[in-house]
């Protein structure tokens, strides 16, 4: 039911702070002997301890959860980590390494290509005899009665709810949230990090709710201003760097999923290999600037931005540095690691908005379906 929304989508951009929520209680747990944090994967810990690398296969929205995966995992959990499209790995996969964990991302379980992908790679390591190349398998979905639910038994259920809109928003947070679950883990089960930083993250985690909360009162209505004075727009660069580069990806599908507008997610220090020659005052340029080892960078990426005359838009708290952007979107001034799950939000009400206000069927845009399970 679509409560007292106009549509599924905004329904399903105001569950998020619910589905921190419900995440925290399901997954967080504290050991009252030891006074840390577990997460309550239910996977065993010789099977966690044995993997040296990850690889991650996923489409779209997934994939682009993944790609903040490996940021974690790799950054985090300190295990080398690598993202493919599913559609790609299936045909092309790397050389076979040993001790390797393959993680199928999909919020249906029935996407064709992600399938595809997983039983290949069932396959071919079921094919050699040294134990040491078996395949290790994990699924991230949100339906686990699904075919990746059969495919693979260890499973991380995002628990988001039945999403209805076409373009995924609710269960991008959920499945971000399961990767923060999963580097947690495993930084504790391979000694990645002090408990103190451990902590710290969970601490971070906790506030989630509150935070989603208070960035959907402040950005519902002006992003719908904002929509008002855009929903023309042929085009709109996105930039990110660093754990931020996936959420202007996902920022740019979103935008292009349900408004039909042009719009590309760049990393931030790429633009002037090329994508800079498309600027001009008619291309807006939405930059995701969070406080943390590359803040300085993404500002000065975005000031050349301004200088070939690109209407700047900020995801950023207010600080310093920050007064560049002709219209900020101001999310809190939070660490680092958990600035994906924030920096989304306003992202995903500005799409939402546009595509409205274009008068657009936002819940079911032409040319799309729900799960795609042809090739
Ligand atoms: O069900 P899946 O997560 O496997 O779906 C993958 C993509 O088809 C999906 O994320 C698609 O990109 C969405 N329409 C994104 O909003």
């Amino acid at each position: 039911d679509k409560k007292n929304f106009k549509h599924y989508m905004l329904k399903e951009i105001y569950d998020q702070p619910d589905i921190a929520k419900y995440w925290l209680e399901k997954y967080l747990i504290k050991d009252l002997k030891t006074d840390q944090f577990q997460i309550n994967y239910s996977f065993d810990t010789d099977f966690l301890n044995s993997i040296e690398r990850i690889d991650i296969v996923a489409c779209g929205t997934s994939k682009h959860s993944a790609m903040v995966g490996k940021f974690l995992l790799e950054q985090f959990s300190g295990i080398p980590t690598n993202v493919f499209f599913a559609s790609e790995f299936r045909y092309s996969p790397p050389p076979l390494l040993c001790n390797t964990l393959t993680i199928g991302v999909t919020q249906s379980g029935e996407t064709a290509d992600t399938i595809a992908a997983i039983s290949m790679e069932i396959k071919r390591r079921s094919s050699i005899g040294d134990r040491s190349f078996k395949p290790n398998l994990i699924a991230i979905t949100n339906r686990v009665e699904s075919s990746i639910g059969r495919q693979i038994p260890n499973i991380i259920d995002i628990s988001a709810g039945i999403e209805i809109g076409v373009a995924a928003t609710k269960t991008f947070f959920a499945q971000l949230l399961s990767f923060y679950g999963l580097a947690i883990k495993f930084a504790q089960i391979k000694g990645s990090q002090s408990n103190e930083n451990i902590n710290q993250l969970v601490l971070e985690l906790t506030k989630l709710p509150g935070l989603v909360e208070e960035l959907l009162e402040k950005h519902n209505e002006s992003s719908e201003k904002l929509a008002h004075d855009f929903f023309n727009i042929k085009d709109v660069i996105f930039l990110g760097r660093g754990i931020n580069y996936p959420i202007a990806l996902e920022g740019a599908l979103k935008l292009k999923e349900i408004s039909y507008i042009n719009a590309a997610g760049y990393p931030a220090g790429e633009m002037k290999h090329g994508p800079i020659a498309l600027l001009d005052k008619k291309v807006p340029v939405i930059s995701i600037a969070t406080p943390g080892q590359v803040f300085d960078k993404v500002i000065s990426n975005a000031q050349e931005a301004k200088a070939r005359d690109a209407y700047l838009i900020g995801v950023a708290p207010q600080c310093n540095g920050t007064e560049i952007f002709d219209y900020l979107m101001t999310i809190p001034s939070t660490n680092e690691w958990i600035s994906p799950l924030l920096a989304i939000v306003p992202l995903q009400l500005l799409s939402y908005h546009i595509a409205s206000h274009r008068g657009l069927d936002v819940d079911q845009p032409r040319n799309l379906a729900k799960s795609v399970t042809v090739e």
